[in-house]
């Protein structure tokens, strides 16, 4: 079986015994997890922008497609990332290849609020998540950043709201980690099922 298949037909050494799904769900959504270990190995411009790809296919109110990411993926934009990312995350976070930001447009284009744009821009970063996975990468989203510097840095007109900062790699050496990091480097659990969904209404 090629590594592709794997990743989509089974579920990975590291998540067995980690995550059980109550029903027979596809094991690509148990084995994407947010690492903070991550090699230095470049990811590939095809790889890369298949991912982008795959998140620009999510859908979307209207199919306004109101999502934008800014990439980085040279030593000079990432040092300019690093600016706004904040402490904790930056001491994992450096080590990504690639870092990027994901904001979505407030108004539509008649000028009208989009209600929906925040809605959109996550499904679109679920998109991303799940190929990287397929193609072997790891993905960690970051909430944890300056968006005030961020949009200064980046240029970010207002009318964008600044979702996450998303890491994207491939997974490296979790020993290389600081100490207390290295101890949160394992898949984590969800919550049962019937906590969280409801037939009828909310009882
Ligand atoms: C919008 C968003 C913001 C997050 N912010 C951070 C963050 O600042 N730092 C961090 O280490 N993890 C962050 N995470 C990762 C979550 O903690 C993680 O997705 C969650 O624990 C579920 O774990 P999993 O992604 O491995 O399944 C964020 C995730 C999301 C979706």
């Amino acid at each position: 079986m090629s590594n592709v298949q794997a990743i989509i037909n089974e579920i990975s050494a590291e998540v067995q015994g980690q995550r059980n799904s109550e029903y027979p769900i596809s094991p690509i959504f148990l084995n994407r997890w947010s690492t903070r270990a991550f090699s230095n190995r470049e990811v590939s411009d095809q790889d890369l922008y298949t991912v982008l790809d795959a998140a620009h296919w999510a859908p979307s109110a209207f199919n306004d497609q109101p999502w934008r990411f800014i990439v980085a993926k040279t030593e000079e934009q990432r040092s300019v990332f690093h600016q706004f990312i904040n402490e904790f995350n930056l001491a994992w976070a450096s080590s990504a290849p690639v870092l990027i930001v994901v904001a979505s447009d407030k108004l539509r284009e008649n000028g009208d609020p989009n209600g929906a744009h925040t809605f959109d821009a996550g499904a679109a970063w679920a998109s991303m998540a799940i190929q990287a996975t397929m193609l072997g990468l790891s993905t960690h989203a970051m909430g944890g950043f300056d968006r005030i510097k961020a949009r200064q840095l980046l240029n970010i007109p207002d009318n964008f709201e600044l979702h996450a900062v998303i890491a994207l790699g491939y997974q490296g050496d979790k020993s290389l980690l600081p100490e207390a990091i290295q101890q949160r480097e394992v898949p984590n659990a969800r919550r049962p099922l019937n906590e969280l969904v409801f037939e009828g209404k909310i009882e």
